[in-house]
């Protein structure tokens, strides 16, 4: 395990910024690479960084040697300003990412995805979603790690109103929300990337997905 190469896209997100915390000081892993579309410090001797266009992702394709490729990218519709855009995000470029790091070796996948994720639902957002993690799972890899948090909690940049509403009414109810009622709390990014690097390293082949409940438990290992 202590050979293995680690891919990393979206390491500047909430949860990515927290995997790429993880990873660096992990020996499981000997080397860490993250892509992004700007520049970003490495403190770490086993962080490389590249700046890539993720619309010509095929260009960088000797980046894509890895064992193991994480995927935290996203984005909002506010932010995307289109479904186009956001489908580009959330869908196309982790599905791109994902044949191109099958082809040049890796075994397993982890996805951020989210909790209602649906390729037949009606909400163009859990229907991206979970066309998302369809594609994934049949690109080949041996093991594919689908967690699907509920409302993001942790120490965001940018401020976004409606999950800071979401977060002020459903923060003080978590601990009524019990039973099936408990994947409504909100999922702490932290521990959807402890989880994320525990089930890297667990490796449980096939096609897995962890909703709230699961993600808190795998992040304790
Ligand atoms: N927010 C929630 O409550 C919530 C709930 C459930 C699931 N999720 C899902 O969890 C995942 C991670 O969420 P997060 O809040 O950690 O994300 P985030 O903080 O918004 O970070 C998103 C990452 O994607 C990158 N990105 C966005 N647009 C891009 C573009 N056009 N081209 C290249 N890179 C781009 C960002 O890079 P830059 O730094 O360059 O922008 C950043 O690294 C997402 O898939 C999200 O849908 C979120």
């Amino acid at each position: 395990m202590a050979d293995r190469t680690a891919l990393l896209l979206g390491a500047s997100g909430l949860v990515g910024r927290h995997v790429l915390r993880r990873l660096v000081s992990d020996a499981r892993w000997r080397r860490v690479v993250t892509l992004g579309r700007r520049p970003m410090p490495t403190a770490f001797d086993t962080h490389e960084h590249h700046i890539v266009h993720f619309d010509e992702l095929a260009t960088y394709a000797a980046h894509f040697a890895c064992d193991d490729l994480f995927c935290a990218l996203g984005t909002t519709m506010k932010q995307a300003g289109s479904k186009e855009a956001f489908r580009r995000v959330d869908l196309e470029i982790p599905f791109e990412a994902a044949q191109l790091a099958h082809s040049a070796g890796a075994s397993q996948m982890l996805l951020v995805s989210a909790l209602g994720a649906d390729p037949d639902s009606r909400l163009f957002y859990n229907r991206t979603k979970g066309e998302a993690e369809r594609a994934i799972s049949e690109v080949g890899f041996e093991a594919v790690q689908i967690v699907r948090p509920s409302l993001l909690a942790g120490d965001r940049r940018e401020s976004r109103l409606g999950e800071r509403i979401g977060l002020a009414v459903l923060k003080p109810l978590s601990p009524l929300l019990q039973g099936p009622l408990s994947a409504l709390r909100p999922t702490e990014a932290e521990d959807v990337a402890a989880a994320m690097v525990a089930l890297a390293a667990a490796r449980p082949t096939g096609v897995h997905t962890y909703e709230p409940d699961a993600i808190r438990t795998w992040a304790t290992r």
